[in-house]
């Protein structure tokens, strides 16, 4: 049953019933703490159609401005349109002697945020709600996966045939991650730059809470 569906609706799903089920319910900072962008990959792992579908569900239940509700989305897991897709994004740009994940570590599935422009001008702030929606869905269902808005979209927009009716803001890049990721404080210097140690492991600064609170009354 996908969230929000009334209990007899027909796109009731056993996998998701059996997961919730069985699954170690992860708390709330755990997902949000696992939830970091993920470039590689155990790519022969799918992400089965209704986890995505589900997906998608949770961008449907969030907020948006006006409750205008204007993104569509493109889902995909077949290996041909994922090459398609793979080949219009950009990753990383902080490693610069990295041009993204090789054969065998690239994501399994994409799902691609459409801004309908017959609905109204894509929303920035609902395309970044949605997006978080759907990746903070993903880790808890042992999945994850990163956002990329750096796309070549007039290449993706041709090789996908997308309507010049939806723009195109943000791919949400998904599969079993296979990368280790460590968050650390910014240095004194304010370095935000993510890097690679010779472990491979990446890791990700972020400013202190310190930092980010200017006032507390
Ligand atoms: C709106 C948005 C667009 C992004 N676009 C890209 C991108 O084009 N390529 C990429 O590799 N990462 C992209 N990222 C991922 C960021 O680089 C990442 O969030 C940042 O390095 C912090 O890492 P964390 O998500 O693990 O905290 C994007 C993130 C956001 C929120």
């Amino acid at each position: 049953m996908l969230a929000g569906d009334p209990p007899d609706h027909p796109i009731n799903s056993l996998y998701l019933f059996l997961f919730t089920l069985y699954s170690n319910a992860m708390d709330f900072a755990e997902i949000i703490l696992k939830n970091r962008s993920y470039r590689k990959f155990m790519e022969k792992q799918p992400v089965p159609e209704k986890v995505l579908e589900e997906l998608v569900n949770y961008a449907r239940l969030s907020a948006s401005s006006g409750n205008i509700q204007g993104l569509k989305f493109y889902i995909s897991k077949d290996p041909e349109q994922n090459r398609l897709i793979f080949s219009a994004l950009r990753w990383a740009y902080y490693l610069k002697d990295w041009n993204g994940p090789e054969e065998g570590e690239r994501p399994a599935a994409y799902i691609i945020l459409l801004g309908d422009t017959e609905i109204h001008k894509t929303i920035e702030v609902d395309v970044g709600i949605a997006a978080q929606s759907m990746l903070l869905g993903a880790v808890s269902m042992g999945y994850g996966g990163c956002m990329i808005g750096s796309i070549d979209r007039v290449s993706l927009r041709k090789k996908l045939e997308i309507p010049p009716r939806f723009d195109i803001p943000l791919v949400i890049a998904l599969g079993k991650p296979n990368e280790s990721i460590r968050i650390e404080d910014t240095k004194e210097e304010g370095e935000i730059e993510y890097w690679r140690d010779e472990f491979r492991v990446h890791h990700v600064p972020k400013r202190s809470l310190q930092e980010l609170i200017i006032k507390s009354f």
